[in-house]
């Protein structure tokens, strides 16, 4: 079975406000430094380490690639490891990196360049169930009460068991997902991961696996304080076993 990983790494990094148009590189929260290394190169690491994974293709920012080349190339990989352009929205850039893929390819996972948290075990859950089932997202029960809002007044409040907070990685049949990106092409539709792009075939059912509160997607300054917390604790957890 190939599986292959698509990263998007290509985003602007806005809500991290740490930008500034003039700075490249590593002014960029996808790139920047958790314990010295970039945040992108420890969640390689983590699908390098999955024994099912065949191949890792991550989108990048035009500006990005050459650097980003030598840098791979800098150390040993475990697994093939490509870059592909990468697009003005998130979606775009899974759909560039999907276009890059050999037809051959089996199952595709996506997730998010800065999940650096996400554990192997879980990865392999969602291949697994994806292989069964044709498509299995990770997610995690809310712990706070949802409220639908107008402005500022509320309208309801949603059931919580019914609820599940979308994470990554989101795998899915290579065949199926290519039909989802053509759809929500024809459409018009942009979703904000790939199940809802799935979801709108309704073709298969989409499977949760259970995700970890751990893994957080880098987003805020405030999410590098964590970042460092989780990173000390899983090289303490490395050294005791
Ligand atoms: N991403 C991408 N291409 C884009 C936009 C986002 O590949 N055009 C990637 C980001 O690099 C990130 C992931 O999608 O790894 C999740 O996106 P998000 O957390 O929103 O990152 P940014 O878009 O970079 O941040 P912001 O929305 O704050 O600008
Ligand atoms: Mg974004």
């Amino acid at each position: 079975m190939k599986v292959a990983v698509i990263l998007p790494a290509a985003g602007l990094g806005t809500r991290m406000g740490r930008q500034s148009p003039e700075k490249e590189g590593i002014s960029r929260k996808q790139f920047m430094l958790l314990d010295g290394r970039p945040i992108l190169l420890h969640t390689i690491h983590k699908f390098e380490a999955c024994a099912s994974v065949t191949e890792i293709v991550v989108a990048l920012r035009r500006e990005d690639m050459e650097w980003v080349a030598k840098l791979l190339a800098s150390e040993p990989r475990a697994k093939p490891v490509r870059l592909v352009e990468g697009g003005d929205t998130r979606q775009q850039s899974v759909e560039n990196a999907l276009a890059s893929l050999a037809s051959d390819v089996d199952l595709v996972a996506v997730h998010d360049a800065v999940r650096p948290f996400i554990d192997t075990a879980t990865i392999e859950r969602a291949i697994h169930e994806a292989a069964a089932c044709g498509a299995a997202i990770v997610g995690i029960v809310p712990v706070d009460t949802v409220k639908q809002v107008k402005r500022n007044k509320v309208h309801g409040t949603i059931p919580r068991e019914r609820l599940v907070l979308a994470q990554t990685p989101q795998v899915f049949r290579f065949d199926l997902l290519q039909r989802a990106f053509a759809k929500a092409r024809e459409d018009g539709f942009t979703g904000t991961d790939e199940s809802s792009l799935v979801e709108r075939l309704e073709q298969v059912e989409v499977s949760v696996v259970p995700g970890s509160d751990r893994n957080i997607k880098i987003t805020k300054p405030s999410d590098m304080d964590l970042a460092r917390l989780f990173l000390a604790e899983e090289s303490r957890h490395r050294k005791a076993s």
